[in-house]
């Protein structure tokens, strides 16, 4: 992929309109968005699901903005040619629209996102609205929300009844209208999904909702195997890397507890000769390195 053009929203809608499906994965480190744009997504999203499956919390609910725009910009460095998207955390956008514009505005100019993510309904219609005047391209988030998982009772698929499938519908239909950039529907029926697909100019993408979406996204830890905890239904494992990273790791604890690692090929040589000049050490009440000034690490 070394001649890999940027990809734009531009590129997006276009993908859209000639059936070209859209790759989205998120990432949260520099490696991984290396690997991720070398391999070919097009877009990869620093989704707040960093809370859970980089630091371990059990819900979106307490990661901030700080961190993300940081890793977002780290993802950046490795992937400078994907559609970067930054995810808003919980209450970074819905306290007011001011607000809300200027935790994008970090995403975008501190970060070098191209656009944002925002979790909501038809109510965040008119914050959409204004920051998508104040230049800020918004994908929306629709169907489940984990940042609404203490109203939503769990994290549990949305729009399994006619009533509530209008719902997102007509939602989505709404965001449109007020300037939404895409949309992302997670954990939603593939018969509401393909309504929407088919009836806005948007980019639609799924994460769980089925094979009519212009495009699709899962977490990256997820499809790589990398998770311990049950994944969701829609997630397909590509490889097993937890097991495989596992057995590295006891590998090198074994190696170690049997003076196998390291070895001659691991050592630093001295110069000719200046090795047999060293003695032990004679002033034997020479104070030890202070640890808040450890030797520093040679070159690798
Ligand atoms: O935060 C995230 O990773 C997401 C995806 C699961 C869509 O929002």
């Amino acid at each position: 992929m070394a001649d890999r053009q940027k990809t734009t929203l531009a590129t997006l809608i276009a993908q859209k309109h000639r059936g070209i499906p859209i790759s989205i994965l998120t990432a949260y480190d520099f490696p991984t968005a290396q690997i991720e744009e070398a391999a070919g997504v097009d877009c990869i999203l620093v989704g707040d699901s960093a809370a859970q499956v980089v630091l371990g919390f059990d819900s979106t609910l307490p990661i901030t903005m700080d961190f993300l725009v940081t890793i977002a910009a780290a993802v950046r460095r490795g992937a400078p040619n994907v559609f970067l998207v930054g995810d808003m955390p919980y209450l970074s956008f819905n306290v007011n629209a001011e607000e809300a514009i200027r935790n994008a505005g970090r995403f975008m100019a501190d970060a070098g996102c191209d656009g944002v993510k925002i979790e909501g309904d038809a109510r965040i219609a008119d914050t959409v609205r204004q920051m998508s005047a104040a230049t800020i391209p918004v994908m929306v988030h629709l169907g489940l929300r984990p940042q609404a998982v203490h109203q939503f009772g769990g994290y549990r698929a949305q729009g399994r009844n006619a009533k509530t499938a209008q719902q997102l519908i007509d939602d989505a239909k709404t965001l449109e209208d007020a300037g939404a950039c895409a949309i992302l529907l997670e954990a939603v029926p593939p018969e509401p999904a393909k309504i929407i697909a088919d009836s806005t100019r948007l980019p639609v993408i799924g994460c769980g909702a089925g094979p009519h979406c212009d495009g699709h996204v899962v977490v990256f830890h997820d499809m790589i195997g990398l998770t311990a905890t049950p994944l969701p239904r829609f997630v397909r494992r590509y490889a097993e890397t937890r097991d495989y990273i596992q057995k590295a790791v006891a590998a090198y604890v074994s190696d170690i507890a049997n003076h196998a690692y390291p070895q001659a090929e691991h050592c630093y040589q001295m110069e000719e000769g200046q090795a047999a000049k060293l003695t032990p050490a004679k002033n034997r009440s020479a104070p030890a390195p202070s640890p808040t000034h450890p030797p520093t690490s040679p070159k690798r």
